[in-house]
């Protein structure tokens, strides 16, 4: 016997009814749970640490605002991101800010925040941000981001040749040395340390125990002592039965070892370590709320099924082949069982939600719940096909909020103007 689906204690029907679909859901105390989690995981060990929400996952004011209440940092990756971050009042010192192409505009604005830390990314960016400092008579903490020449695939060095990565200094060919000799002769720098981050819905803890220990050593080679190591995020998650990973405070656990035997083997005190998880605290909390509509049967070949959203509101299937599960909101064990393949409405053939699974026989105005949709979808959005944003719904004890209203038609021509030069 299936259940209905609840969400935070509201019946997905419900939202669906309240709020329509195409929607976006949030069960919020999955996502305390999990900032709980990470930050329990360093107090246990008693290391110093700064868990930061890598907000590209899924950013809005109230998630800013969750985040904010649960007492862990953010880090961001543009002025959007920033912006956001200020409407929900974060506190700045706890912003992280990375990229590999900051703009000017970035740059001041967040000295004109006081964002606590930028995380440099080339030599660009480090004289740039020297002398809009050096103008300001400010100071600024920063890391420096490094290629580790680790690749989470594989978890093996890649011992030969250089990284090919557009991220981070290099190291292989000294610029990570260079960088380092700057920032510290740097009279409006202040280098906290290092900072890495080797790829995303990794698995296993070989990549992660192996960018702790390289970023020990890169700090020995360059002589000197980092206040900060920062890992950056990538923690897996379960997306589909199949995925199988280990809770993210294993990995932390493994990192904290990590760093602990590498300093001790080079005779440096222990840093604080930092970590930048983004899909591991809003994946798992997310649902994508669908009404079933058209289908075609294509006899001995396969059935399609339509929803009422798409690769407007979730990339990740048509971008990286990205696998999903859905559940029939109601409960239908009555209804005969078939494999369908979901699809979505947008004009292409790649939009494609779910390629096969087993479902009860879908009906149209059935809603379909897709799990695991939290990291990525909201953030990756698009109006596609002119198609308006769903809303996000925040449900929290048995009650549910809507936290970014759907789009209208007039939204989508807000910032259309008419041409008149004719
Ligand atoms: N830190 C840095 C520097 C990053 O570049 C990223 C992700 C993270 C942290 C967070 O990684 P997470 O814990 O979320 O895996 N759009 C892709 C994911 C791109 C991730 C980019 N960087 C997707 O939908 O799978």
């Amino acid at each position: 016997m299936t259940e209905r689906v609840e969400i935070g204690g509201v019946a997905a029907t419900e939202l669906a009814q309240q709020f329509g679909t195409p929607l976006y859901v949030y069960d919020v105390a999955q996502m305390r749970q999990q900032m709980r989690d990470f930050k329990s995981e360093f107090e246990a060990r008693g290391v110093d640490y700064a868990v930061s929400y890598a907000s590209k996952a899924f950013a809005t004011v109230a998630m800013y605002e969750v985040v904010k209440q649960e007492g862990i940092h953010i880090d961001v990756v543009s002025g959007g991101e920033l912006y956001t971050a200020k409407q929900a009042d974060f506190p700045m010192a706890h912003v992280s800010f990375n990229g590999n192409n900051k703009s000017v505009d970035e740059l001041e604005m967040a000295l004109d925040y006081g964002v606590g830390t930028i995380i440099v990314d080339n030599f660009y960016e480090l004289a740039l941000l020297e002398d809009l400092l050096a103008e300001r008579d400010q100071h600024q903490d920063i890391l420096l981001r490094v290629s580790p020449g680790i690749s989470a695939h594989t978890h093996e060095y890649i011992s030969t040749g250089q990284v090919d990565s557009k991220f981070g200094f290099d190291v292989d060919s000294g610029q990570m040395l260079t960088a380092v000799k700057q920032a510290l002769a740097s009279e409006h720098l202040n280098l906290l340390g290092l900072h890495a981050h080797i790829g995303s819905q990794i698995f296993d803890e070989a990549g992660f125990r192996g960018v702790a220990e390289r970023l020990v050593e890169l700090a020995a080679e360059a002589e000197f002592v980092p206040q900060v190591l920062n890992v950056g995020g990538g923690f897996g998650i379960r997306y589909t039965q199949e995925d199988q990973p280990l809770p993210a405070t294993t990995f932390i656990d493994d990192i904290i070892t990590s760093i602990e035997q590498a300093t001790q083997a080079h005779e440096m005190p222990m840093p604080a370590i930092w970590v930048e998880p983004g899909r591991s605290i809003a994946g798992p909390a997310g649902y994508n709320l669908y009404t079933v509509g058209s289908r075609k049967d294509l006899p001995g070949l396969r059935h399609y099924v339509a929803v009422d959203g798409g690769m407007g509101d979730n990339i990740r299937p048509a971008l990286y082949q990205a696998a999903y599960e859905a559940q029939l909101a109601e409960p239908a064990d009555d209804r005969p069982t078939e494999a369908v393949r979901i699809v979505g409405k947008y004009c292409e053939s790649g939009d494609i939600l779910i390629d096969e699974q087993n479902l009860p026989k879908l009906e149209a105005g059935d809603v379909l719940v897709l799990n695991a949709t939290g990291a990525y979808g909201y953030s990756m959005a698009s109006n596609y096909n002119r198609n308006p944003r769903p809303s996000v719904v925040f449900v929290e004890d048995g009650q549910e909020q809507e936290v970014v209203k759907r789009e209208t038609y007039q939204d989508l021509v807000r910032l259309d103007q008419h041409y008149d030069l004719a």
